[in-house]
Order: structure tokens, then C-alpha cells, then sequence
């Protein structure tokens, strides 16, 4: 069952069914701004931190789901009929109304065919230049379609936050209290007096006809967003007050005669009545027409700094508009802004945003640059990671800390930088990917020299940084030689504490193999030899202490079980140390093949790779918390979508292109349009986790956008499936893919220039170059241009 189709040509998600069983989200904003939607326009938006300043409210994990949201009604003022023109809040028979929402790259549509009336309603936040004020524009377009005069109202409406998330939701003896609604100069404020200079609106282009500024007095008693007491009587009590639930409502009244359209604007955002002002003059329809193209623009200069064209029409459209545009959201908002994530925490987790950081330099150079050096600023002098933090305990306060009447006594910045205890023994290892991949894209090898301070003492070269989290995890060992699994590793779930990590040890490797590859290119020889001193014994110790004679072990308890063995009954065979063994080159090719083979037969489904199996069900808290978790969900046996690519560059490592494409299939959210009685997620989003086959829900996918396996399938796809990686000083492209592929051809812009590739395949190989073309010359490898356009040709045979 489908609710909806991809309509690739406007790069939108159009879902035509909007009684989906799940609301199916998208993100507005590119800068400081965001917004989550569902396709029922419910959700909230946030300037910087949806934990504390955030505009509009939410009521998380409810029912009616995901309320409330951006909203805009319609009032026939003949009849008194009301509807909204997202299918919710009002919830028309969907056989009297049509309904339609398109999801695009940074905004969304709803639209409306009712009565006679079409009408849509456009959520999108411009970009902005020079420190302006971001705001969102809702843009609505009435159009009578009967053949008589209409008389309508339009109401815009939301509610406002107390602009934290624990005021939304606890403790409201003194919040109700402190903040206020106002009209002023045709705009609905919201004041939040207890804080310097707060205020938030919500104005429009036009002249409102009635207000409301109370929520009580907009709903009405015993009422609800469904029918709202102002929309159903016509009339708006303009109401305000010093305390209360600020709500933003403005009425519009329009006359239309047959076939005739009006446009209106909404505008909202921070800010009191003077900015509404000024940016009803920034965004006047014009303009608000420009910002839209701006945005459309800028969403479609990113994809095209790398588009592909392959056999696969479903791996197209992900990677040339839907997996890139995750993997942005994610590098722009990071975990905490989401209907799952509502905003509790802020700030950055730290192995996620390093992993983000490393997948899509190309398309976002600046923010991924900008992350790095957060993440760096947050690695301790001992050279771990800051498992999450916030950056703005590293920056100069722009203004003075917000102040609860309640005390709550404020953290001391010593207290945030954690111990041991809780550190995470993976998390400042991804920096050295991360930093070296997004040097392979610029070229720019000033910046491993760019001087950062620690998070707690002195500083230190980017450099430096990177050895730093290499010495303390070659520092932490356990009895076996291998490195301890700490707090967790990767997997939260697994806690080892002294016990040892198999995927841990094999990360180091990998990061180590980045590392030597960066010293070798800048001829920093002593290092090198150092760290490959350091790299081989951990191999050893691998191979010695880790192959269970089919597949790699997973670890070690603190008391020396293994875990992860043909002789266990639960979690057998795990997916993180037999993939990363293979990325890591730790064992020999057969142990590759075998232990992928192994993958493939314990963990292969159709809705992609789980995790381990079988999952655990007894409780052994010497394991960790999986065991605690029930078996076929989240890290006990779930198919968890990130480890998944790592499975798809482990088997194109291993040059088997047409079981990595197996694997890339299984997992695809393009390839489950067509059974969403069993996702029942968004299509066009990987997902955390989908129900594994020890659940009930089996194939059921939750936690959609804010996951890493995006970063990751765009990364495992582009640079290992389809082969097209930067390195310091060319570019390779080396394919891995189904035999039966003829080839394809991508566009990929690189420092400066643009790469126009063709790969063929006449011997219908999996993997393997035999001749290479660029600008019509024979070469072994492609050169780095710093601009114009090259032909690059690749035979694979
Ligand atoms: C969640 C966390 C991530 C972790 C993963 C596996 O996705 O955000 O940090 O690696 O779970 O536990």
C-alpha cells in the first residue's frame, strides 16, 4: 500500500493519501531557523536550539498526533463552513475534500480542494544574509473555483512556547505567569517578560480583520484545533493578556468572485512589533517569491555538486535528491529537533556529528568545517571526546543567560567535561575520518595545522588533536590486548566498561589507516612510523584474540567472556565487528568473505541487515543495556539502519559489487514506497531502526531524518559502491557493482572543477579498472583540476 509517489522533476515527495498512519515529516530552514512538519502541517519550529528557544509549542507522543502545528483555516462565511487546508487539524471526510501535501527540499505544501475552493498553504523559511532574523513565511493562495462570489475567511493560527522545553511541560506556577500576548501594529505578539528584550509574532501582509492572542479564547472552551470556537463563529474575540497561553491568530476576510485568487502572507518569528514591521517590508509577495526561488536554488546547487545517473532508478533518486538532503538536515540540526527528539537535549553527540561531518564535505563544506572545529574544541587534553555537549560552552555569550525565577542552581563548566567513567571509547575516533575526508575534498592541508584548544586545558594543532585521541586509545587496553569497550562504543547499548571492544580495536585501525595516510602525504615520517608500529600490534592482538573460526567476536565482558560466538545461543553474530574487520583490512580476505558470508546468513532480511541474532532475551547486564531491550528492537537485533552501508563498503572491499547492492536494496526507503502497511515510515527517509525479525512489527521502520545511517548510505554509496572518492592528490574512481550494469556516468564538482564521469562495464565485472580516459588521454590516475570541465572515462574490466 502506497501513500504516496516521488515526483522527481520538482524533487518532491507528493503524498496524495494523507490519512497515512504515521505522520510523515519534513524540515523547513537552512540556517538558524528550523522546523519540523508533518504532512498534516502539525510540529513546531526554533531559533538555534529547539530546547530553549523554541517558538512554537508541540505536544509530543499524544494523541491527536502531532499537534499542533503552523495551521491555516478557511471559513465560508455563508454557511459558516470551516475546514483547514492540511487535512488536520479539521480532519474533513477525505471523500467531500481533497487533500494533497508535497514535501520539497526546505518547504512543503499543503493544498486543498474543497467546496469550490482551492487553496493551498506553503511553509518555507528563506535564507537570509547579514545576521537578519530568520522567519517563516506561510504562504496561502484562495482561489474560488465555483461559478458564484464567495465570501471567505482565512485564520492563521499557532501556538506560541514559553520558549523552553521544560516550560512547555513542567513546573507552570510562574510561566503562566510571565509571559503575555499583545496586539500591536496588526501583529500577534508574544512577550516572554520574564527575559530581556524576548517577543515573538506571528504578523501578515495584509490588514487582519480579527485577532486573538489567548489560546483559551481562540479554541474555546471544551474545544479543540479540530473546531476552534473563533474559526466556527466567524468572529476573533481579540483577546490578549498578561499571562496565559499566548496563541497567534489573525483573520482575513476576503470576497471572490468566481475564478478569482488572493494571495496572503503570514509571517513568524522572533521579534516584537518593529520586526514584524520590517519584515513585512523585507518579504512583500515578490520578494517571498525570490526567497522561495533562492531556496530552491541553493537546495539544487547542492545536488548538484554531484549527480549520478545508474541503471537503478530508486538509487538515483535517493542519492541525487532524498539521502543528500537528509544527510544535510542532519549536518544542519544535528538529534534534537524531531517528533522522537523533541528538543530535551541541545547541543552535539559527538561520534554522530563527527560521522555526519565525514559524509558530505562536497556538498557542505562550511557547516561540516564548522562541526569539526566544535568537535575538536570538545575532545579533552587526554584526547576523548566530550560524549555530548553543547558549543556554546566554548563561545562568548551574546547575551545573558536566561534566569528561571525557580532556581535551578547552574551547572559548573568543570562539571561538564566528564571523566572516564562516562566516556564513550569510539566518539573522538570518528574526528580523524572525518577531519582527513573533509581534507581530501578542499585540499586544504592548512587546517591540520589550524590551532584549537581543548576542551578542558591548553591546546593544540589539528594535528595534534587527531594523535591525541589515537594515544588514548591506544592507552586503553584491555586483557587481551584489544581496547575496552568503556561507557559504550558505537553501539549505546553495549557496555563493556574494562571488557574489550572487537569494533572499537577495528575503528582504531581504520582511523589509524586515515592518519598514515595524511603523515605519508605530508611527510610527516616519524609519525607515521609510529602509529604503524601502534596499528600493527593492534592487528595482531586482533587476529590472535578475536576470529571465532567463521566470524569476529564482538569482545569481551570485563570478565573475560566472549561475546558474539558460535558457542553463544544469543547475539551470535554482530554486525559491527565483522563489517568494520573487513573496512579496517584486520584480517585476511577469506576471513572477509567468510564472516560477510556469515552476515549475510544470520543477519540478511529483506528490509535490510540486523544488528546481531539471534537478539538477547536474557538479561546480562556484564553486556549492557541491549539485553534489557526488547528482542527485534533498537539495539538488540533491530535491523539498525546505520551499521548497514558499513556492510555495503565492507563487501565492496571485497569486490563483490552484486551482494553490496543486495544489501544497499534490502534497506533503500525508496524501494518501500509500495508497502507502507508494513514501514509505516516516510519513503524517502532512512530510518534509525526497522523492527527485526525476533519483533512482532517486523519491517516496521521509526525515527525517521535524525540518524546516521544517512551520512552513511550517501557516503558507502557514492565513495565505495560507485567508487568516487577524493584522495590528497586525485581522484579515484574505482566501482563496485552488479555485474549486469553496463555502467553510468555521474557529475561530481571537485576543488574547483567538475568532473563529467562515464563508467563503462563491457566484461561485466563486480569490481576492477582496466583503462582510464581523462580529456581523451590515457592515464593511470585523475588529476586534481582547479577548474573547467573534464571528461573523465572509466573501463572497468
Ligand atoms: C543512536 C545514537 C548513536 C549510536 C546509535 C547506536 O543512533 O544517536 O550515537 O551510535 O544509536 O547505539
Amino acid at each position: 500500500m502506497r501513500y504516496g509517489y516521488f515526483d522527481d522533476a520538482a524533487r518532491e515527495y507528493v503524498i496524495d493519501r494523507v490519512n497515512a498512519p504515521v505522520s510523515l515529516t519534513n524540515y523547513l530552514g537552512t540556517q538558524r531557523m528550523g522546523a519540523v512538519v508533518s504532512h498534516n502541517a502539525g510540529g513546531y519550529c526554533w531559533l538555534d536550539s529547539p530546547q530553549y528557544h523554541r517558538i512554537t509549542r508541540f505536544r509530543p507522543n499524544g494523541v491527536p498526533m502531532d499537534w499542533p502545528g503552523h495551521y491555516v483555516y478557511l471559513r465560508d462565511d455563508e454557511d459558516g463552513d470551516y475546514w483547514s487546508l492540511s487535512w488536520q487539524p479539521t480532519g474533513k471526510p477525505l471523500e467531500e475534500a481533497r487533500y494533497v501535501c508535497r514535501h520539497g527540499l526546505g518547504y512543503s505544501v499543503f493544498a486543498c480542494d474543497y467546496k469550490g475552493v482551492s487553496a493551498s498553504q506553503t511553509l518555507f523559511i528563506p535564507r537570509e544574509e547579514g545576521g537578519r532574523t530568520p522567519v517563516e513565511i506561510f504562504d496561502v493562495r484562495v482561489k474560488n473555483t465555483s461559478d458564484h462570489p464567495r465570501r471567505l475567511s482565512v485564520y492563521g493560527y499557532v501556538e506560541f512556547s514559553f520558549h523552553h522545553i521544560d516550560m512547555d511541560n513542567q513546573n507552570f506556577q510562574m510561566s503562566l505567569y510571565a509571559t503575555g500576548s499583545h496586539y500591536r501594529k496588526g501583529a500577534a505578539l508574544c512577550e516572554l517578560h520574564y527575559e530581556a528584550d524576548s517577543w515573538q509574532f506571528l504578523a501578515g501582509d495584509f490588514e487582519p480583520d480579527g485577532h486573538d492572542g489567548v489560546r483559551e479564547a481562540f479554541i474555546g472552551p471544551y474545544h479543540t484545533e479540530r473546531d476552534p470556537l473563533g474559526v466556527q463563529r466567524g468572529v476573533l474575540s481579540g483577546s490578549t493578556e498578561l499571562g496565559g497561553n499566548p496563541c497567534g491568530a489573525l483573520q482575513k476576510k476576503l470576497t471572490l468572485g468566481p475564478g478569482e485568487e488572493a494571495r496572503l502572507l503570514f509571517y513568524l518569528g522572533t521579534g516584537n512589533e518593529e520586526v514584524a514591521e520590517e519584515v513585512r517590508r523585507r518579504y512583500p509577495q515578490k520578494q517571498a517569491d525570490l526567497a522561495f526561488e533562492q531556496l530552491r536554488q541553493w537546495w539544487g546547487e547542492k545536488l548538484g555538486r554531484l549527480q549520478v545517473s545508474t541503471p537503478h532508478e530508486n538509487m538515483n533518486r535517493s542519492l541525487n535528491i532524498w539521502n543528500l538532503y537528509q544527510s544535510e538536515i542532519n549536518v544542519l540540526f544535528s538529534r534534537f529537533s524531531s517528533f522522537i527528539e523533541v528538543g530535551g537535549r541541545t547541543g552535539l553527540g559527538y561520534r554522530d556529528t563527527a560521522q555526519d561531518a565525514m559524509c558530505i564535505p562536497h556538498a557542505e563544506p562550511d557547516m561540516c568545517e564548522t562541526r569539526l572545529r566544535q568537535l575538536l574544541h570538545g575532545q579533552t587534553s587526554m584526547g576523548y571526546g566530550l560524549h555530548l555537549f553543547d558549543p556554546a560552552w566554548f563561545e562568548e555569550q551574546k547575551k545573558p543567560a536566561f534566569k528561571s525565577p525557580t532556581v535551578v542552581p547552574t551547572p559548573d563548566k568543570a562539571q561538564m567535561i566528564h571523566g572516564l567513567k562516562d566516556t564513550c571509547a569510539d566518539d573522538a575516533l570518528w574526528l580523524i575520518p572525518a577531519v582527513i575526508e573533509n581534507v581530501r575534498e578542499s585540499g586544504d592541508v592548512s587546517f591540520f595545522d589550524a590551532v584549537i584548544p581543548f576542551a578542558d586545558q591548553g591546546e593544540g594543532t589539528v594535528w595534534e588533536h587527531m594523535k591525541r585521541s589515537l594515544d588514548f586509545s591506544y592507552s586503553q587496553l584491555g586483557q587481551h590486548g584489544v581496547t575496552k569497550g568503556l561507557r559504550a562504543d558505537w553501539n549505546d547499548c553495549l557496555n563493556l566498561g574494562g571488557g574489550e571492544s572487537a569494533m572499537v580495536a577495528f575503528l582504531l585501525i581504520w582511523a589509524t589507516r586515515h592518519f598514515l595516510d595524511a603523515a605519508a602525504f605530508l611527510g610527516r615520517r616519524e609519525d607515521e612510523a609510529a602509529y604503524r608500529a601502534r596499528m600493527d600490534e593492534m592487528i595482531a592482538a586482533c587476529r590472535r584474540e578475536l576470529w571465532d573460526g567463521a566470524w569476529w567476536l564482538r569482545g569481551f565482558t570485563a570478565d573475560g567472556r566472549p561475546i558474539g560466538s558460535h558457542t553463544a545461543a544469543e547475539g551470535k553474530v554482530h554486525m559491527e565487528s565483522n563489517t568494520w574487520a573487513v573496512i579496517a583490512m584486520a584480517g585476511t580476505r577469506e576471513q572477509g568473505l567468510k564472516c560477510m558470508d556469515a552476515v549475510d546468513e544470520y543477519l540478511y532480511t529483506p528490509y535490510g541487515l540486523m544488528l546481531n541474532a539471534p537478539s538477547f532475551v536474557t538479561v546480562d547486564d556484564s553486556v549492557g543495556f541491549v539485553s534489557r531491550v526488547y528482542p527485534g528492537v533498537k539495539e538488540n537485533g533491530s535491523i539498525f539502519s546505520h551499521p548497514n552501508p558499513w556492510a555495503w563498503v565492507a563487501e565492496c572491499m571485497l569486490s563483490r559489487g552484486s551482494r553490496a547492492m543486495k544489501f544497499y536494496d534490502a534497506l533503500l526507503p525508496e524501494n518501500q514506497n509500495d508497502m507502507m502497511e508494513i514501514r509505516q515510515a516516510e519513503p524517502y527517509t532512512y530510518c534509525q531502526f526497522i523492527m527485526g525479525r525476533d519483533h512482532t512489527a517486523f519491517g516496521r521502520a521509526r525515527h525517521p531524518f535524525m540518524t546516521g545511517s544517512s551520512g552513511w548510505a550517501y557516503f558507502a554509496a557514492t565513495r565505495y559502491m560507485l567508487g568516487i572518492r577524493p584522495a590528497f592528490d586525485h581522484l579515484t574512481v574505482d566501482p563496485c557493482i552488479p555485474a549486469a550494469w553496463d555502467g553510468f556516468t555521474a557529475r561530481r564538482s571537485w576543488r574547483g572543477a567538475v568532473y563529467d564521469i562515464s563508467v563503462s562495464n563491457p566484461d561485466h565485472v563486480e569490481k576492477g579498472v582496466k583503462a582510464i580516459r581523462v580529456d581523451g588521454e590515457e592515464t593511470s590516475v585523475i588529476p586534481v583540476f582547479t577548474d573547467g570541465e573534464h571528461k573523465v572515462e572509466v573501463i572497468m574490466g
